[in-house]
């Protein structure tokens, strides 16, 4: 989708060239991305974990993005209802962007998180999940334990393991407020190899409470330790995407069909011949 100039990001932008590093330079051309973010932004993210920007998703394209939620929401919950209670609260559909065309074409090539994912996973990503999250102020039991992504890591670790980067994006399609449910981080995190218990919504030193205005997204590395406080009585319906990328070579978590790619929407670009667009369904960019 392309935005209007009402509508676009005001961060300011970088460049980054990179090459691959492959010998026969045909097969990996160099690259040039254009970040829709500071270099101080790209620097926060890469310390703190995470990294905030308010109103990113605007106007038209915000109301877009409500009205496909709403479609899914309503399809899912003939399935699922409100979802499940525990530790992760809340109702879950994922492979959004197999499910509505505003998602497919609003998300698969969204710039502002894209490109971002670019400067600190490197040129060759994918969408590794995207999902609608919706919680219930009517509903109890709509909070999420403390917990990381991608929890595959030894312990002992190997010499050779390294763990497996994602960045997730959450962008917000409603207010959040300290009543509706919001995100609470633990900065740094992502850099210590540390464990909680399962269960543990306590509070800790050092975490942050994250209130944002709809629209804003929230993107984090996968390793960062995080939770949701439960959304109340009191408080207003949470909608929020999960928008994830992952170096292509790793495996999606909305994983590939038989038909090649989600099962859905975009099984039909399967035979895409745009580079990027194959790219980023995790059908190309490895050996
Ligand atoms: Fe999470």
């Amino acid at each position: 989708m392309t935005l209007g100039s009402a509508d676009r990001p005001q961060s300011g932008h970088h460049t980054r060239s990179y090459r691959i590093r492959n010998n026969r330079v045909h097969v990996d051309p160099p690259r040039t991305v254009e970040v829709q973010a500071t270099p101080e932004q790209v620097r926060s993210l890469e310390d703190e974990g995470y990294l905030v920007r308010e109103r990113l998703v605007r106007g038209a394209l915000l109301d877009r993005l409500r009205d496909a939620a709403d479609e899914v929401e309503a399809e899912a919950q003939k399935t699922q209802g409100t979802g499940g209670g525990g530790g992760f609260g809340g109702l879950f559909v994922r492979g959004l962007i197999d499910r509505h065309p505003a998602f497919l074409d609003a998300l698969l090539k969204f710039e502002p998180t894209l490109s971002v994912a670019r400067a600190v996973l490197g040129p060759q990503v994918q969408i590794h999940a995207s999902v609608l999250r919706v919680s219930y102020p009517e509903v109890g039991d709509q909070q999420v334990e403390w917990h990381f992504h991608q929890r595959v890591v030894p312990d002992p670790k190997p010499a050779f393991f390294y763990r497996p980067a994602v960045l997730d994006n959450l962008i917000y399609l409603d207010d959040i407020t300290p009543e509706s449910g919001p995100l609470v981080v633990m900065p740094r995190s992502h850099h210590r190899d540390e464990d909680l218990p399962s269960g543990d919504f306590a509070d800790k030193p050092g975490q942050v409470v994250v209130t944002v205005p709809a629209g804003s997204c929230v993107t984090s590395h996968s390793s960062l330790w995080h939770r949701a406080l439960p959304t109340l009585p009191s408080g207003t319906k949470r909608r929020l995407i999960i928008l994830g990328y992952s170096p292509v070579w790793m495996k999606p978590v909305d994983r590939p069909s038989a038909a090649g790619c989600g099962g859905g929407l975009t099984d039909a670009l399967k035979h895409s011949k745009d580079e990027e667009t194959r790219e980023l369904l995790g059908l190309s960019g490895y050996y």
